[in-house]
C-alpha cells in the first residue's frame, strides 16, 4: 500500500502535514531550532506583532497546575520593525516545507492594519493570524471578537493591506461565536482559528494572591480539547473557510478530533511547550493511525463528523 498522504489545504495554503505550533508558544521559530526539527511541522504560528514593542506583565507569567497551565503573558514581543530586522529574515532562510503565520495584536482596531501593512512586504511567512481575542483599549477593554464593529474594523483594515491569507483567532468565551465568526469572513477573512486560552485564575493559598504577576491568565492544555473541539464543530457550521483548530491537543486522536469536527490543520501549543519532540511524533501516529484505519488521504477526514439526530 502507498504510504497514506497527511497534506491539508487550508484555503490557498497547503500544510505538509496539519501539526501546527501555536501562537506564543513557538516563539519566532529560531528559539525552538535547538530541541525540535521544524522541517517536520505542517506549519508554525510566530508569537503576537503589535506595532511598537511591548514588555509584557509582571513575573510569574506561567504556572502549571493540574488542569494545565495558565499564563499571562501581556503578549510580550519585540515590536514590528524588530520582527521585521531579525526574525522574519531567519525564517525566509531556515523555514522551507511549514507554512508561516504571523500573528498580530492590537491594542485599537487600526493597530491590526498597520502591523500587516508594515509586515506585508516581507518575506519568510505566507499568512497572517489576527488574535482579536485581546483587550480593545477604545472600548475600555472589550475583546475585539466581541464587537461586531470592532470586528470588523480589525479584519477590513488587515484585508486592505494584503492579499496574504487572513486567520483570524476567536476565543470560546464569545457567547456569539458563530456570529463573530460570520462578522470575521463577511469583513475578509479566509480562514479563523479556535481556540484562544480561557480565563482562569490560580491561588497561592499560602500568600492569598494570585500565582501569576498579572492576577488572571489564560488558561490552556488538556482542559481544553472538548472546548476548541465544540468551537471548531460550531465554526464549521457557521462558515465554510478552512478552520485552525487549537486547544488542548496531545494525542494523534486529538488533532482527529479536530479534524473530523471541521478543522483543516491542527495546532499544538502547551503540549509542545511540555514535550518538544511531540509535534514531529504526532505527525508520525497521524500516518500510523492513516494506515491502520485504510485512509489514503487524511484531508478526507475534515469535517465528517455525523451530529446524532
Ligand atoms: C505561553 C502562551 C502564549 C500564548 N501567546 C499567544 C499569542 O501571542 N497569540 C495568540 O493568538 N495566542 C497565544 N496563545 C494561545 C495559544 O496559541 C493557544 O490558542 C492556546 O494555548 C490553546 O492551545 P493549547 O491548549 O494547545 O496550548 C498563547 C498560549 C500560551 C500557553
Amino acid at each position: 500500500m502507498t504510504p497514506p498522504t497527511l497534506e491539508v489545504a487550508a484555503g490557498p495554503l497547503t500544510f505538509q502535514n496539519p501539526i501546527v505550533l501555536a501562537a506564543g508558544t513557538a516563539a519566532y521559530g529560531r528559539e525552538l531550532a535547538d530541541v525540535m526539527d521544524l522541517e517536520r511541522l505542517g506549519g508554525l504560528v510566530t508569537k503576537a506583532v503589535s506595532l511598537e514593542p511591548r514588555s509584557g506583565a509582571a513575573a510569574p507569567r506561567v504556572t502549571d497546575f493540574d488542569g494545565g497551565m495558565i499564563n499571562a503573558v501581556g503578549l510580550a514581543n519585540p515590536g514590528v520593525d524588530a520582527v521585521l530586522a531579525e526574525d522574519l529574515p531567519w525564517l525566509a532562510a531556515h523555514v522551507r516545507a511549514p507554512r508561516v503565520l504571523v500573528n498580530v495584536v492590537g491594542r485599537e482596531a487600526a493597530e491590526f492594519g498597520a502591523v500587516v501593512a508594515r509586515l506585508d512586504g516581507a518575506t519568510g511567512f505566507q499568512a497572517y493570524e489576527l488574535n482579536v481575542s485581546c483587550p480593545n483599549v477604545r472600548q475600555g477593554g472589550l475583546e475585539f471578537g466581541a464587537d461586531r464593529d470592532a470586528l470588523t474594523a480589525v479584519v477590513q483594515g488587515a484585508r486592505a493591506a494584503t492579499r496574504r491569507p487572513l486567520f483570524v483567532k476567536l476565543s470560546p468565551t464569545l457567547p456569539q461565536l458563530a456570529d463573530a465568526a460570520r462578522t470575521a469572513v463577511d469583513a475578509g477573512a479566509d480562514g479563523i482559528s479556535v481556540i484562544n486560552t480561557i480565563p482562569g485564575l490560580v491561588v497561592d493559598v499560602a500568600r492569598r494572591r494570585p500565582v501569576l504577576g498579572f492576577g488572571s491568565g489564560g488558561v490552556s492544555g488538556p482542559g481544553l480539547l472538548a472546548v476548541g473541539v465544540l468551537a471548531t464543530w460550531k465554526v464549521r457550521q457557521a462558515v465554510s473557510v478552512p478552520i485552525l483548530g487549537v486547544g488542548g491537543v496531545q494525542h494523534a486522536t486529538d488533532v482527529l478530533q479536530y479534524m473530523i469536527a471541521g478543522a483543516s490543520a491542527v495546532g499544538v501549543g502547551t503540549a509542545a511547550l511540555v514535550d518538544p519532540k511531540l509535534p514531529a511524533r504526532l505527525a508520525r501516529e497521524l500516518a500510523t493511525w492513516c494506515e491502520a484505519n485504510g485512509v489514503a488521504r487524511l484531508a478526507d477526514l475534515v469535517g465528517t463528523l455525523e451530529w446524532p439526530r
